[in-house]
């Protein structure tokens, strides 16, 4: 902790919008105070945004403006002015062709409003998906003083006496249709129970991730990621947060004193510990990439390596959220990691405190859920990143949501050239499939969807199913949903859509998978898969315009994040020019 807070009072960033007598002045004071703010309130105090991504399009997000006011008053109570505005909200439910896509728009939106508008620190309201990533993304280009806070997950849902878990029971629901072993009727009267309060996602989907991810970097107050969003301290962490947000400004304490290596190893390390998603690979690696932060998918793998899953939530365990939230949730996690030696303990905190400080009395309320690291649900969890000539640049797997049996193993591949030939084909009580065979599928990546797409995880073949097989190895380039689970090996870099050795696979070619070397390997003669990618060409349509043309001509790739080449590192809080 090496950072030393500024002088106090001094003036303030927003003073040069609100503070001189100046035309300009006068201007942007006069029409903030239309909405009935007292003169006093531009005197030289904080001026604070809250970042609000609420949608009703983002039914996970719905609840935001209510949080806000909580915000508000934890603001003025620490002497700030609070402003709330909008930005694009990322919902994963409902946005087409992927989310993903416009993770990246909406970290410009945030970026650009932040260093446009009179702020001198910001509040993120976050909680879907992407929500959380663009936020953090936009403030860290920014960077001034910035705490994320979490919309909180949805209560557990319950269907008949089981756990329905938001994501991880539609994938479970839909194969069983499939397998004949579940009508229509029951999977139509389980889509409420799933869904059964406000809030995101309540299994260990990629909110949850991104929530702990958030806590974990420090970029959140202790105990943020797992409070469910109903429950009164929820809002109680909102504003509770809306007090702090002063004192950090006043202190000068930013995302760049907070966002350190030591940072992103310790989340790194928490994601293992709790069965996080694959989604938080592309999400921090990006995010380090903002920060001038030097971040490699081998970092994942050698952080994650002999990570003990401890955290028994869905989708590789047996709990929800809230659950999670009574065990005492991600502290106790942060506390386990310190006890082992796996802990960057001096990392600093939005609090001010390092996170030690932070966790170290919390005590574990239910070892079922957040079991003893002798107990793990599995000893190495973290993100394999496998690597080869099928992957130069690397894919990734998630050890404790795949297949013991599977971690090894060689199988003929069954080729789908995109999402639209897997959908035409995988039914087909003819396609030359069995359980042995490794599912491959293309064209979904960054570029490829575009968006790259959750669909990494696909649906086994009925006739698979039928015979009581639950899991085969699938390869894409594609993301798999935080809820999922299977032996899922995604991102694979460099993509299909631009001439990465994926594109060259065809049916019937032998893969070998090797998951404790880390190894994922095409076994064809050199000169064949020369030969294969010297013929390769590209075959998807480039979009002519409007956004859909900036992504693809800018997004990276998988294995750095997947930012725009454009966005990355940081480009200051410096006050634009007036045009008055
Ligand atoms: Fe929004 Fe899962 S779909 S959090």
């Amino acid at each position: 902790m090496k950072f030393r807070k500024a002088e106090w009072p001094r003036r303030l960033r927003s003073q040069e919008w609100f503070g001189g007598t100046s035309r300009d002045h006068i201007y942007h004071r006069s029409w903030m105070k239309n909405q009935g703010l007292p003169a006093d309130l531009f005197d030289g105090r904080p001026v604070i945004g809250i970042c609000n991504t609420w949608s009703e399009l983002t039914p996970c997000n719905a609840h935001l403006r209510d949080l806000a006011q909580r915000v508000k008053h934890g603001i003025y109570e620490a002497g700030g002015l609070p402003l709330e505005f909008p930005v694009f909200s990322t919902g994963e439910s409902a946005l087409r062709p992927t989310a993903m896509m416009y993770r990246n728009l909406a970290a410009m939106d945030v970026e650009e409003a932040l260093r446009a508008n009179p702020l001198d620190g910001v509040v993120l309201l976050v909680g879907c998906d992407k929500t959380t990533p663009a936020l953090l993304m936009g403030a860290a280009s920014v960077d001034i003083p910035a705490i994320a806070v979490s919309g909180g997950p949805m209560l557990n849902g319950w269907f008949r006496g089981e756990r329905v878990g938001s994501g991880t029971a539609l994938w479970q629901m839909s194969e069983a249709i499939k397998a004949g072993a579940m009508t229509r009727e029951d999977f139509l009267d389980a889509e409420q129970a799933m869904s059964r309060s406000p809030g995101s996602c309540n299994t260990m989907g990629t909110a949850s991730t991104m929530a702990s991810m958030a806590e974990a970097l420090g970029m959140a107050l202790s105990g943020n990621a797992a409070i469910p969003a109903v429950d009164s301290r929820r809002r109680v962490m909102a504003h509770m947060s809306g007090r702090r947000i002063v004192d950090m400004v006043k202190d000068d304490l930013k995302p760049s004193d907070i966002l350190t290596r030591e940072a992103f190893e310790n989340a790194i390390r928490a994601n293992g510990a709790i069965g996080g998603s694959t989604n938080a690979v592309i999400h921090l690696l990006a995010l380090a990439g903002r920060i001038g932060i030097d971040l490699t998918l081998d970092d994942w793998d050698r952080l994650g390596r002999d990570i003990p899953t401890i955290v028994d939530l869905m989708p590789s365990g047996r709990f929800l959220m809230e659950e999670f939230f009574y065990a005492g949730g991600l502290p106790v996690v942060i506390r386990a990691l310190g006890e082992a030696g796996l802990l960057h303990k001096d990392a600093l905190t939005v609090s001010g405190a390092s996170v030690w400080d932070e966790v170290k009395d919390v005590r574990n309320w239910n070892e079922d859920v957040i079991r003893p690291v002798g107990q793990a649900l599995t000893p190495h969890g973290g993100i394999a990143v496998l690597k080869g000539n099928l992957a130069p640049k690397g894919a990734v797997l998630k050890p404790s949501a795949a297949s013991p049996h599977l971690m090894r193993h060689r199988g003929r591949a069954v080729v789908f050239e995109d999402i639209d030939d897997y959908k035409a084909k995988i039914a087909d009580e003819a396609l030359d499939i069995d359980e042995n065979s490794i599912m491959v599928l293309k064209n979904c990546g960054p570029k490829g969807y575009p968006g790259m797409a959750e669909v990494g995880n696909m649906g086994l073949p009925p006739k698979v199913l039928r015979k009581g097989i639950t899991d085969m190895i699938r390869i894409s380039d594609a993301r798999m949903s935080g809820t999922a689970y299977g032996t899922v090996i995604l991102h694979t870099s460099p993509e299909a859509a631009i001439g990465g050795p994926l594109a060259i696979v065809r049916d019937g070619d032998m893969i070998e998978v090797d998951v404790p070397a880390r190894r994922l390997h095409l076994d064809l003669p050199e000169t064949e898969i020369e030969a294969r990618l010297k013929a390769w060409h590209p075959n998807m349509p480039v979009p002519e315009s409007g956004y859909a043309r900036l992504f693809h001509t800018h997004v990276q790739g998988a294995d750095t994040g997947a930012d725009f080449d454009f966005l990355k590192g940081q480009r200051g809080k410096a006050v634009p020019r007036d045009s008055h």
